[in-house]
């Protein structure tokens, strides 16, 4: 499971469609399992495409939309009741073979749109957004139904979205877009801890991106923040020179009782707001220099605190990604 992540706009449907081969790329290849497709038409690549509207036969039943493809490979048509009943029992419609599609709710016509996508057993599935027309619940539903179908088909597929969230949770490998081009390519985890670049610093997750410069003196490394306040760096090598520091608001705490560590920076800020959400809450801390750091609180150590008052924040030295632009 492979996502295309990146904001609108970012050229992922393009690439997906380049994949499938209604899209002819100006320079490059299109392999697909070992084979240079670059000049084979749609129909000969054996892909399966669903779109965020289904485009599904509103007129047409279940059985037919789904038997769809297999028509047009003039199958036989007792293989394609079989076939069509074995994958509909996989998205879970079994038992509503005669029912008009248009009848149906959106997240039903998805599961039809995913059921005659699968049946030509595609060897890879192409999907571009297909939860994005789904309300918030019926969307975490389908994730897992989705992955959990792939697994147990053991299908390759590339998932579209622009959902960073929804990229982290389904994808064993993430391509991440931006203006074109693909900036980075990794596992969930990977692109999270080590992002390359600050626009995946800020389009994963959150992070503080503070431009500054790095230095080194007697005890070692530190980035000095543009404004004045200095972080200390692990002694790993890090180039001096121009930089930006990504980290995220969970590397950070709020000390309440003075106390920084050996192995912490305190930086001294002043709290101007908190955005409380449940479960955790983000402090937005000013340092001197008014570059801003958020920092996360969860489940029981998230407390009311006095806004516009004196704060420290504890920055554990190994914390941050040193980045160069
Ligand atoms: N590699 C590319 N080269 C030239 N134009 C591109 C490229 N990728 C995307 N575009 C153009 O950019 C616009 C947005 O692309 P699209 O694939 O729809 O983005 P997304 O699906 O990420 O929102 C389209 O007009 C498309 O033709
Ligand atoms: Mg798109």
């Amino acid at each position: 499971m492979l996502c295309l992540l990146g904001p609108s706009g970012c050229g992922k449907t393009t690439l997906l469609r380049t994949i499938a081969g209604f899209e002819k790329p100006t320079s490059g290849q299109v392999w697909l399992g070992g084979k240079d497709v670059t000049r084979t038409p749609p129909e000969k690549r054996n892909t399966a495409l669903v779109f965020q509207n289904y485009a599904l036969f509103p007129h047409m039943s279940v059985f037919e939309n789904v038997a769809f493809g297999l028509k047009v490979r003039r199958w036989p048509m007792r293989e394609i009741s079989s076939a069509v009943k074995e994958i509909l029992d996989l998205v879970g419609l079994s038992g509503l073979e005669r029912r008009w599609v248009k009848q149906m709710s959106g997240g039903q016509q998805q599961r039809v749109a995913l059921a005659r996508a699968l049946v030509i057993r595609p060897s890879v599935l192409l999907l571009d957004e297909p939860l994005s027309n789904l309300d918030a619940k019926l969307r975490l539903e389908m994730r897992t139904h989705i992955k959990s179908i792939q697994r147990s088909l053991n299908i390759t597929a590339v998932f579209v979205t622009h959902d960073q969230e929804e990229a982290l949770t389904m994808a064993d490998r993430i391509v991440i877009m931006h203006q074109g081009r693909v900036v980075q390519v990794g596992a969930p985890r990977e692109v999270y801890a080590t992002p390359n670049c600050t626009f995946v610093a800020d389009f994963i997750g959150k992070s503080n991106c503070l431009r500054g410069i790095v230095a080194r003196d007697a005890d070692g490394p530190l980035f000095i923040v543009n404004g004045g306040p200095r972080v200390r760096l692990e002694g790993a090598a890090v180039a001096e020179g121009e930089a930006v520091l990504a980290v995220r608001p969970e590397e950070l705490r709020l000390d309440d009782r003075g106390a920084a560590s050996e192995t912490e920076n305190a930086l001294p800020g002043i709290l101007m707001h908190t955005t409380y959400l449940g479960e955790m809450a983000y402090h937005h801390v000013r340092l001197e220099g008014g570059s801003m750091l958020m920092v996360a609180e969860y489940g029981k150590q998230v407390r009311e605190r006095a806004i516009d008052e004196e704060i420290v924040i504890l920055w554990p030295r190994e914390a941050g990604t040193m980045l160069r632009s």
